[in-house]
């Protein structure tokens, strides 16, 4: 707990003490697409609540996202509700096969596209999907988040065992 908090306390200065060495302190480089596509599919593979769902969702897919669950367009209500039934409960599991990320501008992260291949277990369901989606800036959101990466186009190929 102690060295938790020393770990945290440290993070949360680093950036303080590098801003104060230069004035024109370096922009904090962004996770990759394919690192923050993947962190976005943790959340809601492993979520344990319906409001850690609901965080994870936020943050991952905008609120104009386009969704396409096995060729048949779903909204994002009908997205977390699908997830919703599958429950919270242990275990939650997420292994990844394959990833594949397309930037818009070559070596930036803030725009482009990504595809996961996965599988994982969620409760008693052993679930394999990809996932192909689209990566923007999403400029509706307000306030304006710190990473406002968000998916636009959500295209998911899912086979439940
Ligand atoms: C959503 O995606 C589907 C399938 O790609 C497409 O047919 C539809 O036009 C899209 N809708 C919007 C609002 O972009
Ligand atoms: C994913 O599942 C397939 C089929 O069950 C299996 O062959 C493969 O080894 C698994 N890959 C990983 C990374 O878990
Ligand atoms: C992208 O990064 C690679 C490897 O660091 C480099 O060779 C290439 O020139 C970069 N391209 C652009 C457009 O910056």
């Amino acid at each position: 707990m102690v060295a938790l908090r020393f770990a945290s306390l440290l993070l949360l200065s680093t950036p303080f003490a590098l801003a104060s060495k230069s004035p024109h302190p370096p922009k904090p480089t962004l996770p990759s697409l394919t690192a923050w596509a993947q962190n976005g599919l943790a959340g809601v593979v492993k979520a344990t609540s319906a409001s850690a769902l609901e965080t994870a969702l936020d943050g991952w897919l905008s609120p104009d996202v386009n969704i396409t669950l096995n060729g048949i367009n779903i909204t994002p209500a009908t997205l977390m509700a699908h997830r919703v039934n599958l429950g919270f409960a242990p275990p939650l599991k997420l292994s990844l096969v394959h990833t594949l990320e397309v930037p818009t501008v070559a070596n930036s992260s803030e725009t482009g596209e990504v595809s996961l291949a996965f599988n994982a277990t969620i409760g008693p369901l052993d679930i394999a999907g990809v996932i192909n989606v689209i990566i923007v800036q999403d400029t509706s959101l307000s306030p304006r988040p710190a990473d406002p990466r968000r998916i636009i186009n959500f295209n998911e190929l899912l086979v439940e065992f």
